[in-house]
């Protein structure tokens, strides 16, 4: 069931329902158990698969792994921590990845990796919270994930702790990711489809894998999960507050683009009309899409322009 997105005022009780909601949720689901019960997911990924460092770096970029895990301070080292990610459930911080043994993830094995990349669970089998997009990430295969690791290995060591989250209660229960999990989390590999082109199927690989463009341009529900019915339709509250328009093929063809305007877009932050992307856009473009090959930014305006709305995920 579709429903109307909600203004501003709206949403922020109808966050506070969602709290309680949530709170009666964990509680109803025996807090206790949840607390004990780690995760174990299974993954595929062989321990010694040898990774590609140069393609981790670009699929890095494509991923936006650095824009996440980098301040924008100058001369801020690489993926050693984040600036802050402000949600309706509070601030995240993306941690430090570095291959610090101490503060980063210098003690972590290939399979520990995987686990947190596509499956959203820690080596100790804490869930991690879905600001870190694993779901999306689910949806590279192993070599992708291999060629990541070999990537975050180039990167040099940095000793600072990453900052803590502030969460407001009952957000702040790592425990109750748990349940959300179970309602809410998939981890679904890519199908391509073979009715459609090479180009669009690797143009849906990235729209709705490692770039995750479906994070802000798909809204959530009362408990932050994306709402299929909406796929793509835009959004509000997003973090630092901006909202996204649809992406949807039908809106994007009706608004003129053409497969050239959102290759150049992506590459550029320029619309047709002369306007710059901004907001988060604008990060995403800067820290992201104008890194990529014009193959691939074709590719992208190919999956976007032409039929979309298939297969959701
Ligand atoms: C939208 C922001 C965002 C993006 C993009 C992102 N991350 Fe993160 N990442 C986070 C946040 C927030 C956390 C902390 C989650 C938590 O505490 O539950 C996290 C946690 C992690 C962790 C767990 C670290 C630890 O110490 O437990 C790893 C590993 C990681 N990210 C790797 C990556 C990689 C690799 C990429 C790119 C493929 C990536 N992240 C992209 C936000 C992001
Ligand atoms: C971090 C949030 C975020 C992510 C991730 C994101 N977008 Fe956006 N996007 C936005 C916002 C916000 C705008 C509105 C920007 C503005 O109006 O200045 C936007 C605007 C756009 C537009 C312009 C549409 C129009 O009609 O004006 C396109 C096209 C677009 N995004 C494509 C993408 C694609 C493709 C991806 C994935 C590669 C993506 N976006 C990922 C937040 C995001």
């Amino acid at each position: 069931m579709p429903y109307p997105i909600p203004g501003r005022r709206v949403t922020s009780v109808v966050r506070g329902i969602a709290a309680i909601a949530l709170l009666i949720l964990v509680v109803a689901a025996a807090g206790a158990v949840i607390q004990r019960w780690p995760l174990d997911p299974d993954t595929s990924i062989s321990a010694d698969l040898e990774g590609n460092p140069d393609r981790g770096a670009y699929l890095a970029r494509m991923s936006g792994c650095i824009g996440c895990h980098t301040t924008t301070e100058d001369g801020a080292a690489a993926l050693a921590g984040g600036p802050p990610l402000e949600t309706p459930f509070g601030t995240f911080y993306a941690p430090n990845i570095t291959p610090d043994e101490r503060h980063g993830i210098g003690l972590w094995t290939l399979v520990d990796f995987d686990r947190a990349l596509r499956h959203g669970a820690s080596p100790d089998g804490e869930p991690y919270y879905p600001a870190f997009p694993y779901a999306f990430y689910a949806k590279l295969n192993d070599q992708d994930v291999a060629d990541l690791w070999a990537a975050l290995w180039t990167v040099p060591p940095v000793a600072e702790p990453s900052s803590a989250h502030r969460l407001s209660w009952p957000f702040n229960q790592r425990a109750g990711i748990k349940l959300w999990r179970a309602l809410y989390f998939e981890a679904d590999p890519f199908v391509p489809d073979p009715s459609e082109s090479d180009l669009w199927n690797r143009g849906r690989f990235i729209v709705t894998g490692p770039a995750h463009c479906g994070a802000c341009h798909t809204p959530r529900n009362l408990f932050g999960a994306r709402d299929h019915e909406q796929h793509f339709l835009g959004a509000h509250d997003l973090p630092g507050g901006h909202n996204s328009p649809s992406i949807r093929s039908s809106d994007l063809q009706s608004a003129g683009w053409t497969d050239r305007d959102i290759a150049f877009a992506l590459r550029t932050g320029l619309t047709p009309d002369g306007d710059t992307l901004g907001g988060s856009m604008g990060e995403v473009i800067r820290d992201s899409t104008s890194w990529l090959s014009d193959s691939d930014l074709e590719a992208i305006a190919s999956y976007l322009l032409h039929d979309n709305t298939g297969p959701v995920e």
